[in-house]
């Protein structure tokens, strides 16, 4: 995503400017755009990541992942705790630069 968004009938014109909810911020992605992959069928915090690229961005979802979780439990009628949240992946262990650049290790 991250491009400049089309008028829809669900974005709302408020002089003269197109007023978007923005739910993530780092990928840009309206509150819109997450209501339609839910009504999409995709209903899980991992799938709307997938396939809408929110919580992907810089923080990695820290700061969206909660709005995700409660437009997928209004859409879908669902509580709150019932909304997994995908497990975070992060490195095992950063490796330095050096080691990548030093032919020893191949
Ligand atoms: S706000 Fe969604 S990934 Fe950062």
């Amino acid at each position: 995503m991250g491009h400049r968004k089309k008028e829809t009938t669900t974005y709302k014109r408020q002089n003269n400017y197109l007023i978007m909810k923005i739910i993530c911020r780092c990928e840009d992605i309206a509150e819109e755009e997450i209501i339609a992959l839910i009504r999409e069928g995709y209903t899980t915090l991992d799938e709307i990541k997938r396939f809408g690229r929110a919580g992907m961005g810089h923080c990695q979802g820290r700061t969206c992942s909660r709005l995700i979780a409660q437009l997928i439990a209004k859409e879908t009628g669902k509580k709150i705790s019932e909304i997994n949240y995908p497990l975070p992946r992060p490195p095992i262990k950063p490796i330095p630069i050096k080691v990548l650049a030093n032919t020893k290790y191949l």
